[in-house]
């Protein structure tokens, strides 16, 4: 069994969380998985780190409990413990709409394919719940849109997007790209 209690070695001397990845190896073949409860010390190290730098939305342990069932995770075993090396969420919005939230890559594993394989299983979530679009803001719109998503005028979003933003620090000066995925029809209706 992992051994999630053990305290994570971060990276020496950077005052960060994140687990030290120096060494490891990206397996050739891996998979995102639905996240676990045992898995949000990992998750919110992550997402915090980027938070940090101001560049997604802090997510704090009430939050992830809470709403666990949205995030999938890629895991590897470092040290003799499974470690989050990824992590990423599908929230619905509303009856056609979802969300991409809190994508996460360790930077040690960055422009791999993970960051790419967490999203699309987000997206077959999505797909398999029925929703029509899926929505994201991001500072990265150069990564969802190889994924199939595009700009979409942030006049034109719904308001049940901005609940969300309204706890955001940067609302009132918000530099993220709106990105929208349309699922043809035909997949709504399986
Ligand atoms: C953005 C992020 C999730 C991408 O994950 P990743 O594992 O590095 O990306 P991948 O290797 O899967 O890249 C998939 C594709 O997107 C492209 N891409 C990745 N990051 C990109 C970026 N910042 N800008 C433009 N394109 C990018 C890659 O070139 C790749 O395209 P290709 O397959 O045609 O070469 C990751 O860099 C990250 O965690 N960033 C910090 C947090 C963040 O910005 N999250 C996103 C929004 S909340």
């Amino acid at each position: 069994m992992p051994n999630h209690s053990a305290p994570q070695r971060a990276v020496p001397g950077s005052g960060s969380t994140l687990p030290d990845l120096t060494g490891v190896v990206l397996p050739p073949r891996f998979r995102s998985r639905h996240a676990r409860i045992q898995d949000v010390d990992g998750m919110s190290s992550l997402i915090n780190e980027f938070a940090d730098a101001r560049i997604m939305l802090a997510r704090g342990p009430l939050y992830l409990y809470q709403n666990i069932q949205d995030y999938r995770v890629i895991t590897l075993p470092v040290g003799g413990r499974e470690t989050v090396i990824a992590c990423g969420g599908l929230h619905v919005l509303w009856e056609d709409l979802t969300e991409v939230r809190s994508v996460a890559v360790h930077p040690a594993l960055q422009r791999r394919g993970v960051g790419r394989s967490i999203v699309l299983d987000l997206i077959e979530d999505a797909r398999a719940l029925g929703a029509a679009h899926v929505f994201t803001f991001t500072l990265s719109p150069g990564f969802f849109a190889s994924l199939g998503f595009s700009a979409v005028d942030r006049d034109t979003l719904s308001p049940v997007v901005w609940a969300e933003c309204s706890k955001c620090p940067k609302f009132y000066k918000c530099d993220e790209v709106g990105m929208m995925l349309h699922f043809p029809p035909q997949d709504q209706e399986q």
